[in-house]
C-alpha cells in the first residue's frame, strides 16, 4: 500500500501532459506504471519501455507505447535501482535490462529513481551486472579477473544461461571495492565485448527512498 502512495506522489509531481516518458524495468517501475493508468491526461502521454516486462505492464495500463526512435525526445525516465551509494551512484541490471535503461537514462531531460530504504548503502556491496556479447564471454571474464573482479555467468534456475533481450549474456561481477564508480564504469565499458556496465553514474534529479514505516523521503542531490 505504501509503495502505491509513493508511486502516486511520483506521478502527480513529475508527469505533465504531452510528455514522452521512459520506463525502467522491475517491480518498482511496475508500481509507477500502474499509477499512470488512472491519470486524466494519460492519452496525451507517450511511453518508451526498456523491457518486455514493463511493456506488458504499460499495455495492461492502457498506455500509448511509441517507437524507440523517439529516444532523443525523452522528458523523464522513471526507474528503480539495485543499490544506491552515498554519492547517489547506482548499480542496476538485476533484472537484466541495464543496456536499455542506460540508454534512456543517459539522454533523458530528467530522471526519477524509486527504491526501498535497504537499497541505499554507504558503499556498493553487491555484484555489478555486466552485459557481454556471447562470443566475448570467456575473454571478457578473463579481463575482468585481471582487473580484480570475480565474474559469474548469470543463469536461470535450471542452469541455462540468462540471455538478455538484446541477445547477450550477463557476467555478475564482484569487486572487493569500487572506490571510484566513474572510473570503474569507464574502464569496464572499455573492454571489447562489453556492451554495458551496471554502474550508473549519471545522477538522477530525484531519488525516492521508501521507508519501512510506509513514509518516504525525496532526495535531490
Ligand atoms: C532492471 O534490470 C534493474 O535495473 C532494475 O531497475 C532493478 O533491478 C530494480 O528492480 P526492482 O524494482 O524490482 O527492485
Amino acid at each position: 500500500m505504501s509503495l502505491q502512495k509513493l508511486a502516486r506522489d511520483v506521478v502527480d509531481r513529475f508527469v505533465k501532459s504531452n510528455q514522452i516518458i521512459g520506463l525502467g524495468s522491475g517491480s518498482t517501475a511496475a508500481h509507477i506504471v500502474r499509477e499512470m493508468a488512472s491519470l486524466p491526461n494519460k492519452d496525451s502521454l507517450q511511453f518508451i519501455p526498456t523491457s518486455l516486462q514493463i511493456k506488458i505492464e504499460a499495455e495492461k495500463s492502457g498506455l500509448c507505447i511509441v517507437d524507440e526512435n523517439r529516444i532523443p525526445d525523452i522528458d523523464v525516465v522513471f526507474d528503480g535501482a539495485d543499490q544506491i551509494d552515498s554519492g547517489f551512484y547506482m548499480i542496476k541490471g538485476g533484472g537484466g535490462a541495464l543496456l536499455r535503461e542506460k540508454i534512456l537514462i543517459s539522454c533523458a531531460k530528467s530522471v526519477v529513481i524509486v527504491a526501498d530504504a535497504t537499497k541505499f548503502v554507504p558503499a556498493f556491496s553487491r555484484s555489478v551486472p555486466i552485459e557481454v556479447h556471447p562470443m566475448a564471454r570467456t575473454v571478457v571474464a578473463r579481463k575482468l579477473s585481471e582487473q580484480g573482479g570475480r565474474p559469474v555467468l548469470r543463469t536461470l534456475e535450471k542452469g541455462y544461461p540468462f540471455v538478455t533481450e538484446n541477445g547477450n549474456v550477463i557476467l555478475d561481477t564482484t569487486f572487493a571495492s569500487i572506490a571510484d564508480p566513474v572510473k570503474s564504469e569507464m574502464e569496464l565499458k572499455n573492454i571489447a565485448g562489453v556492451l554495458e556496465v551496471g554502474i550508473f553514474t549519471r545522477k538522477a534529479d530525484a531519488y525516492y527512498k521508501a521507508k519501512q514505516d510506509g513514509t518516504f523521503d525525496i532526495m535531490r542531490p
